[in-house]
């Protein structure tokens, strides 16, 4: 007989200890432990690779066809960030704050799939048949191929798949689903892990694609989805606000493609709409003439998108003024914030500064520096920027004004809606070599750049800590 088993599990991230602990030595979280019964397991690993025996074989006799191997779903913002589609026997787990609209986006790939007469099975642990249908509907027709099973017990799950085999499999969500085996409550660590283990194993023998979807939640009460990205091949997240209708699907982990590209999805009354021409939708909104705003034509992945970076400088009553930002790396606004004070005299160690990313987008793209520089100085100085006018480029800690990556393909974009003037760093203008259309001007360091922003300011005095 199999023995009963203690053993506290961190909610968080899974860690293990025999004694309850308050502080998880793994991943820093306070009073994340909880107790948990479970029969003592068999040590064996319930998955093997698939070559029979364990002989070696030699790796170029190994098939691999790539490219027959990929379902691509047809949302191309979805197949983009997939890195061409869902590969074959893959597992996939998107996770996202609850409402955010998993549920929509993967019943919208599963009916184009379905359209496209693969057999799909769509398992709801969350929802009745009967939800799922009129969400269904919402979003469009309802395929023929599509079938739906509303089941949490694992075993009961198993063997559905193994009576339809489906090319595609979604568990909405991976919380709901448990197994007599383990005595824990669904939605605890140990549930999640086995049963996406014994989901995934399914999946690599049959050559099925999973998908399963997972909750993140902030105190981590239930287990979020964490131990999951170490078992499962591609690990996409789904961010946004929910008061705004954008939402923003990133891959942080993908085994089969790049983890850089991201789909940008609109949340309409009938489902998600793909947004083909992101830098639109994220200018939508901007007010040319304010002060405080600078467009940055900002590469995420290998897609040029234009972005708004919005500054507000206002005197601080702090002893430490505040150095916010929404969307961008806050170190990295502080180093700048710092080159403005030394480099051109700005008086900002009084001041409060806010930096946004309109839209909501995150960027980590270098050539936003500029953008931050030009988007402060015009708050501070209360005048807009020039009209159409959009500004690249990263910025050292002298000032120096750095080279960066492909920057016709951001001339381009800058172009097509409608810029006249873009500001580059002087090294990418040898690297030009289409004739565009746009004005481009080169800057060798930021004093060059508020000059050219900017002019009547830097006439009318040297720059100096009171003038700025
Ligand atoms: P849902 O996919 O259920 O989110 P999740 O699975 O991530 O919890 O999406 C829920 C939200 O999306 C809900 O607030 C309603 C909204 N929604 C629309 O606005 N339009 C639609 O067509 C659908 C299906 C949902
Ligand atoms: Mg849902």
């Amino acid at each position: 007989m199999r023995k009963l088993k203690t053993i506290f599990t961190c909610s968080f991230c899974g860690y293990q200890a025999p004694k309850w602990i308050g502080h998880c030595p793994e991943c820093d979280q306070w009073n994340t432990f909880y107790e948990e019964t479970h029969k003592e397991q068999d040590r064996r690993p319930t998955w093997r690779p698939d070559t029979p025996s364990s002989q070696p074989v030699a790796l170029s006799t190994v098939s691999h066809q790539q490219e027959e191997n990929r379902i691509a779903t047809g949302i191309v913002e979805l197949d983009r960030v997939l890195g061409g589609g869902l590969v074959r026997g893959a597992a996939v787990l998107i996770g996202g704050d609850p409402g955010i609209g998993k549920s929509t986006l993967v019943l919208q790939a599963l009916s184009r799939c379905a359209a496209q007469d693969l057999p799909v099975l769509y398992v709801s642990g969350e929802e009745s048949l009967r939800q799922i249908r009129m969400r269904a509907q919402r979003i469009g027709t309802v395929p023929e191929r599509l079938l739906a099973l509303a089941e949490t017990d694992l075993e009961a799950i198993l063997e559905q798949i193994k009576n339809t085999s489906p090319a595609l499999v979604v568990i909405d969500s991976v919380q709901t689903v448990y197994t007599a085996d383990i005595e824990s409550a669904p939605g605890s660590v140990s549930q999640i892990r086995e049963c996406a283990l014994r989901l995934i194993t399914h999946a690599k023998h049959t050559d099925m694609t999973l998908l399963l979807i997972g909750h993140v939640t902030k105190e981590g009460a239930i287990a979020g989805p964490r131990v999951l990205e170490h078992m499962v091949d591609t690990v996409l997240y789904f961010e946004g606000d929910r008061g705004h209708a954008y939402r923003i699907l990133r891959a942080v982990k993908n085994r089969f493609g790049s983890t850089d590209e991201i789909g940008v999805f609109e949340m309409s009354g009938a489902g998600l709409v793909e947004v083909g021409n992101p830098s639109e939708f994220f200018l939508a909104e901007r007010s040319e003439q304010a002060p405080g705003s600078a467009v940055v034509p900002s590469i995420e992945g290998t897609r040029p998108i234009l972005v708004e970076v919005q500054a507000l400088t206002a005197p601080s009553p702090l002893a430490l003024p505040r150095r916010t930002t929404i969307g961008l790396d806050q170190n990295r606004a502080s180093v700048l914030v710092a080159v403005l004070e030394k480099k051109i005299g700005m008086t900002l160690y009084n001041q409060d500064v806010f930096l946004n990313v309109a839209g909501g987008i995150r960027l980590n793209d270098p050539g936003v520096d500029l953008g931050i520089i030009a988007a402060v100085v015009s708050s501070k100085l209360e005048q807009p920027m020039p009209r159409k006018t959009a500004i690249c480029g990263e910025v050292g800690l002298t000032g120096e004004v750095r080279g960066i990556s492909h920057v016709g393909q951001r001339l381009r974009e800058a172009e097509r809606l409608g810029f006249t003037q873009c500001i580059i760093p002087n090294n990418n203008l040898k690297h030009i070599h289409d004739t565009h259309s746009i004005t481009v001007v080169g800057v060798r360091s930021v004093n060059e750049v508020i000059a050219q922003l900017f002019p009547t300011t830097m006439r009318k005095k040297r720059p100096s800590a009171d003038s700025l």
